[in-house]
Parts: C-alpha cells; sequence; structure tokens
C-alpha cells in the first residue's frame, strides 16, 4: 500500500531542455495510475541489472563487481546526499549523455543512444526508489517510445572504411588519435581492459587485432545493437572519425611486458595452410552421430544448440586465428557471457554451468545439455567461477588436421552479406 500512496504525494515536474535530440521529451507530465508507475519501476529494476549493476551494484551502492576495476569509484545513487543533490533531469542527462558530456568521469557511459526515453526515465523512477525520500518522478507524456537504431551501416560504409584503413589505418595521426579517445574521452575502460587496466564486463581488448577483423571492430562498435540486439554493451554514438580512430589503436596495440604467447601459434601453419572444404566443414559441424558435433552446442542461421555463442556471422567477425584457437585451445579467451560458474551446495553437491543471470536470490545457469537451471542462493554454500570453457577441450586430438581445416573453411564462410566486401 506504501507504495501506492507515496507516488501520489510529491510531485516532480520535469522540464527537460531540447539541446539534444536525446533529450527529445513530450508535452506535459502527467499522472499515472499507480500500476502504470509500478510496471515503468519494474521495467527500470529489469534495465538496471542489466546495464548498470555490474558497476553501480545491485541496490545502487557504487560496489558492483567491476567497481574495483576502474579508476573512478562509481557513483552511490542510493546516497541520501546524493539523491538530494540531484535533480530527476540531472540524472536523466547523465544516463542519455554519459559522463563525459555532464563534467564527470568519461568512464560512465551513455545510454540514450540504446535505450528510449521511456526507459531512461523508468531508470530515474528506479533510482529515485533507491533513496530514503522517495520523490515522485513522473515521465512526461508523449516521450519517445522506440530504442534508437542509428547508425544503419551499408556495405558502402564498410568498403570506405576498408580503404580508408588500408591508407591511413597505422599512420601515427591515426592511432594517436584513437588512443586518446579510448584513454581519456570514451568508456570503453569502464567495462574492458588494456594491458590490466579497466573494467571487466566485456573481453579485454589487448588481443584485437589478433581475434578481430578491423571491419568487424568497426561496424561493431559503431552500432552493436545491430548485430547482436540484447547485447550489454551500449552504443557510444561515436561519430566514423572517432570510430575508425578507435580502430586504428586497437589493430596497433601491443600490451606491455611479456605478451602470453598462444598456444596455438606453433600450429598456425599446419592447420592453416591447407584451404579445406567447407562443405565437408558443414558436415562434420553439423553431424549428430559425430565426435564434433559443434550444433549440439552452437546456433547457425537459426538451427543448432543454445549452450555457446550463435556463430552466424563468426565468419565476418572473427580472424582465421581466432577461430583455430577457438576450437583448438577454448579456455585460452571464454567469450564474454560464458563464463563457467561451479556452485557447491549446502547438501554437498557440486553444480557446474554457465551462469546467465543473477538476482537477489540466486543465479541462472545453463549446463552442458542446454538446460537452465536455478540455485536459490540459501542453498549455496560456495560459489566460484572457473577458467575453463564449457566447451570440449580435446578437440585436438580428437579430430584430424583436415577435419579442422574444413571446418574452419565452413566457419569462414558464415558472414553477413552486407559485410562480405572483407578483404581477408
Ligand atoms: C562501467 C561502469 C558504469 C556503468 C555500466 C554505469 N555507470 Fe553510472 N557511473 C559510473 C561512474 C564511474 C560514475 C561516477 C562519475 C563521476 O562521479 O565522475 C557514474 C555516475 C552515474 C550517475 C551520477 C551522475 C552524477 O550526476 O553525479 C548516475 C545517475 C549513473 N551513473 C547512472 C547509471 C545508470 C542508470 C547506468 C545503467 C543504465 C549506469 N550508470 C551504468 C560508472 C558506470
Ligand atoms: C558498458 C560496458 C561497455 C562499454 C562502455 C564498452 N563495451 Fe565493448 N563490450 C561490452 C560487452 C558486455 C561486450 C560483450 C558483448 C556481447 O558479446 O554481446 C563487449 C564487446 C566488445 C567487443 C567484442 C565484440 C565481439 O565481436 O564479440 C569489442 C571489440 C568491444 N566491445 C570494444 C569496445 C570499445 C572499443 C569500446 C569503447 C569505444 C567499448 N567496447 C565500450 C561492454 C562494453
Ligand atoms: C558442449 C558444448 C560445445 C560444443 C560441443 C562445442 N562448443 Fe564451441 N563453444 C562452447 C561454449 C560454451 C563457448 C563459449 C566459451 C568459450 O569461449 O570457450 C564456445 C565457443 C566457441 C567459439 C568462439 C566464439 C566466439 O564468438 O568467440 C567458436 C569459434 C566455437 N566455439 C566453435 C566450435 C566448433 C567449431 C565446435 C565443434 C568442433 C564447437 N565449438 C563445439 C560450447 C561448445
Amino acid at each position: 500500500m506504501q507504495v501506492f500512496i507515496k507516488y501520489f504525494l510529491i510531485i516532480a515536474v520535469l522540464i527537460l531542455s531540447d539541446e539534444s535530440h536525446l533529450l527529445a521529451s513530450g508535452k506535459k507530465s502527467h499522472l499515472m495510475k499507480p500500476s502504470d508507475s509500478l510496471k515503468i519501476l519494474n521495467q527500470g529494476k529489469v534495465l538496471f541489472l542489466k546495464f548498470c549493476a555490474h558497476c553501480h551494484g545491485m541496490h545502487g551502492g557504487g560496489d558492483g563487481f567491476n567497481a574495483e576495476f576502474i579508476d573512478k569509484d562509481p557513483a552511490d545513487l542510493s546516497d541520501p546526499k546524493f539523491q538530494a543533490k540531484r535533480s530527476n533531469e540531472k540524472i536523466f542527462r547523465a544516463i542519455s549523455l554519459g559522463g563525459s558530456k555532464v563534467k564527470k568521469s568519461h568512464l560512465m557511459p551513455p545510454f540514450g543512444h540504446t535505450l528510449s526515453v521511456e526507459e531512461i526515465w523508468s531508470l530515474v523512477l528506479y533510482i529515485r526508489n533507491l533513496g530514503i525520500n522517495n520523490i515522485f518522478v513522473v515521465p512526461p507524456k508523449d516521450i519517445q517510445m522506440e530504442r534508437p537504431r542509428n547508425p544503419e551501416l551499408t556495405r558502402q560504409d564498410i568498403i570506405y572504411f576498408l580503404k580508408w584503413f588500408d591508407e591511413y589505418g597505422q599512420t601515427k595521426e591515426q592511432t594517436d588519435a584513437g588512443k586518446i579517445l579510448i584513454m581519456n574521452k570514451k568508456s570503453c575502460l569502464g567495462c574492458h581492459q588494456l594491458n590490466e587496466e579497466g573494467g571487466r564486463i566485456g573481453p579485454d581488448l589487448n588481443r584485437s587485432s589478433f581475434n578481430y577483423k578491423p571491419e568487424w571492430l568497426y561496424a561493431w562498435i559503431s552500432n552493436p545493437q545491430i548485430f547482436r540486439p540484447h547485447t550489454k554493451m551500449p552504443n557510444l554514438g561515436l561519430e566514423p572519425k572517432e570510430a575508425r580512430a578507435i580502430v586504428s589503436y586497437l589493430v596497433s596495440f601491443q600490451p606491455d611486458g611479456e605478451v602470453k604467447k598462444s598456444k596455438i601459434s606453433e600450429l598456425l601453419d599446419k592447420y592453416l595452410t591447407d584451404k579445406g572444404d567447407p562443405k565437408r566443414g558443414y558436415e562434420i559441424f553439423n553431424d549428430p552421430e559425430g565426435i564434433a558435433n559443434c550444433a549440439k552446442c552452437h546456433l547457425v542461421n537459426g538451427v543448432g544448440g543454445f549452450v555457446g555463442p550463435e556463430l552466424s556471422f563468426v565468419g565476418t567477425s572473427r580472424t582465421r586465428e581466432f577461430l583455430l584457437e577457438s576450437i583448438l585451445d577454448p579456455s585460452a579467451v571464454i567469450s564474454s557471457g560464458y563464463k563457467t560458474m561451479m556452485i557447491l551446495t549446502k547438501e554437498r553437491k557440486f553444480i557446474t554451468g554457465i551462469k546467465k543471470n543473477e538476482d537477489d536470490t540466486g543465479f541462472y545457469l545453463m549446463n552442458k545439455e542446454g538446460k537452465e537451471v536455478y540455485i536459490p542462493k540459501s542453498k549455496i554454500k560456495k560459489s566460484k567461477t572457473q577458467k575453463i570453457s564449457t566447451m570440449p577441450g580435446n578437440f585436438k586430438d580428437l579430430l584430424k588436421v583436415k577435419d579442422v581445416a574444413d571446418i574452419l573453411a565452413y566457419l569462414s564462410e558464415l558472414t553477413l552479406p552486407a559485410m562480405s566486401a572483407s578483404v581477408n
């Protein structure tokens, strides 16, 4: 009941500035039905857990798992002092535009290129509810309910990028410009590591040149949601020239100190000289009776399992070297969102699986068979993230060189038509 009443008590009328399309607001604020505000509050919570909790903590206390890895403490959003000093509009602007545009740390990413105006208001409402004095938030009427989608990328954009990259991609001017953007202006290091520095939400970027094709880096950082609509990486609203410079820097990047050599570096010649037969690769990949049976765990164009990542356009994004490593030594790099977790229950049972989600009450794991299991925290004695992939690690011994070459040929053909201008 109390929840309902407080929504009627204080009404903060929100005045939005019109300086940016990101803040495009509706006309007038209006009173919502309590059932609506609860719905919005819940939407805010879901978004907060997905996009914010890794830094700000599940209850906004600034203590998410990623907080210790970044140079600036994420704000404690539940702190009464914080709550008192910020208007709803100010909070909205910080979320929409990101830290650097509101004179705060560049490590706080912008979400206005990813979420709808309505969704950002739901986050403001959720944040207000973390405080003790709940201030009433009424989103303005007629606000944008659709998520932004820009920029769309065309084949022309990719062809242009490749030409540009050939000519200027490795010039000092570009790599320097990219370095400044990554280190001091954009929020990449809030979520990614370079050398030892930076967050751990996404994959580390130390090996970008080994793992990813340059045109993929460009396309991905320009608009990740085109490729994976549910990704946790926000669209950062980069201008094309910023995205190009960032790619230049990532491709040129060499980690400090001794570079950990990939275990497969001596095997490259052995496996990559044979061009391979993609048709045969397809059969090996999909044969349910075969040794590989990759399709048991991987989805390709709507067919296959869900234990591992979808591979429908892995030939567009990954280099052949990285694909080879993923098959022969899967634990070398564990794809983002596929960490294996081991849980020991109070009844002394071990459960392992890929951690798919976590909330206040428990963990959601996916086991090797693709089944989702929920484990309440009250039943857990100990839990640990493992360094070993759920993908079998013995394909090097089980598969012949020719089989692997054929699978690689097949994977290399899994591309996105719009990006098939690939030079590799
Ligand atoms: C990569 C870590 C990270 C993520 C993810 C993140 N934040 Fe932040 N956030 C920060 C940091 C760091 C600050 C502190 C900035 C400062 O004080 O200079 C901050 C500050 C803020 C502020 C306070 C701005 C002010 O006026 O002082 C708000 C509000 C906020 N974040 C909301 C959110 C919301 C909502 C999300 C999810 C949609 C989110 N943040 C996701 C790191 C993050
Ligand atoms: C709020 C956190 C966040 C920020 C900020 C962020 N990323 Fe990411 N990034 C992620 C996550 C999470 C993934 C894994 C996404 C997935 O697989 O869906 C990812 C994935 C990636 C990948 C790998 C894509 C692939 O093919 O798997 C690259 C490259 C990347 N990010 C580069 C960057 C760069 C460069 C920046 C800054 C311009 C940046 N990211 C900013 C969270 C972030
Ligand atoms: C038991 C399930 C399972 C089987 C069988 C399996 N994989 Fe995987 N695969 C995974 C999981 C889980 C990951 C993510 C963790 C990691 O990176 O190791 C993964 C990751 C990958 C990646 C990296 C994808 C990326 O985006 O970084 C590739 C490529 C891959 N697998 C190819 C294959 C091929 C080819 C086969 C058959 C020879 C195969 N997998 C068999 C579960 C499986």
